[in-house]
């Protein structure tokens, strides 16, 4: 799981130079897939992954996740999530971030910020003994504390040799309720957030997922290990695995 987290950071760390006005989220999944295959000699998971039909997702703006990547193009302000999902060896790295093509907008840049935070204090939340409603009621407190609102028709999710098991991580909640965490675990918390309502809508490509209210939405995800005292999380960039 170390492994297979660490390559799927290093391709968001990869793609991020990419990322500019006038790229089309076709081209950066083509530049992501033949890096996951050629460089990584890995498996993008999301490709045909329940007919899914590209290497990446790319969510644009107002989608809240499972962008198809095709023939759009970014321009200046437009805020994107990159969600990878490697699977080396049978194990699975999943993780996504925010980027910017140019100069971010301001509202935009607050909502990534947020969601960022939000994902953080989930992620702080995981230790033995622990419960998934802690891990939501935190990243919930966070998130509507700054007037956003948390998707609750998407998750986090144990990740193993399976892309998606048990349990649900759910990024709303109450304290003490909820399955507790244990050793060994290893699960995504990946809180999307929109600046608008929380209702969700299903575009008619069976994957794209956009708000409602057509307010913009962002989402950061980390792949985590709980460990003995805490936490371990697998898909740090390698800017944070090398600061500490
Ligand atoms: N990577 C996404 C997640 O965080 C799942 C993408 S499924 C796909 O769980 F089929 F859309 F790729
Ligand atoms: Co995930
Ligand atoms: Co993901």
């Amino acid at each position: 799981m170390r492994v297979a987290g660490r390559l799927a950071a290093d391709v968001l760390d990869m793609i991020e130079d990419y990322v500019k006005p006038g790229i089309s989220t076709g081209e950066l999944n083509r530049i992501c897939h033949e890096y996951i295959t050629k460089e990584q000699d890995a498996i993008p998971a999301p490709l045909n992954y329940r007919g899914f039909p590209k290497s990446v997702c790319t969510s644009v703006n107002h989608v809240v996740c499972h962008g198809i990547p095709g023939d759009k193009v970014l321009k200046n302000g437009d805020s994107i999530n990159i969600d990878i999902t490697v699977i080396k060896d049978g194990f699975h790295g999943d993780t996504s971030r925010m980027f910017f093509a140019g100069k971010p907008n301001i509202q935009a840049a607050r909502l990534s910020e947020i969601a960022f935070e939000s994902m953080w204090l989930g992620i702080e939340e995981l230790a033995p003994g622990k419960r998934l409603g802690d891990l939501g009621a935190a990243v919930q407190k966070h998130v509507e504390k700054n007037r956003f609102s948390v998707v609750r028709e998407y998750c986090g999710h144990g990740i193993g040799l399976v892309f998606h098991e048990e349990p649900q991580v759910l990024h709303y909640g109450k304290r003490d309720t909820g399955m507790a965490f244990r050793e060994g675990m290893t699960l995504t918390v990946e809180p999307m957030v929109n600046a608008g309502k929380a209702g969700v809508r299903l575009l008619p490509d069976g994957w794209t997922v956009v708000t409602k209210d057509h307010s913009l939405s962002a989402q950061w995800e980390h792949t985590c290990l709980v460990t003995s005292d805490g936490f371990e999380v697998l898909t740090l960039g390698a800017d944070s695995r090398n600061s500490s």
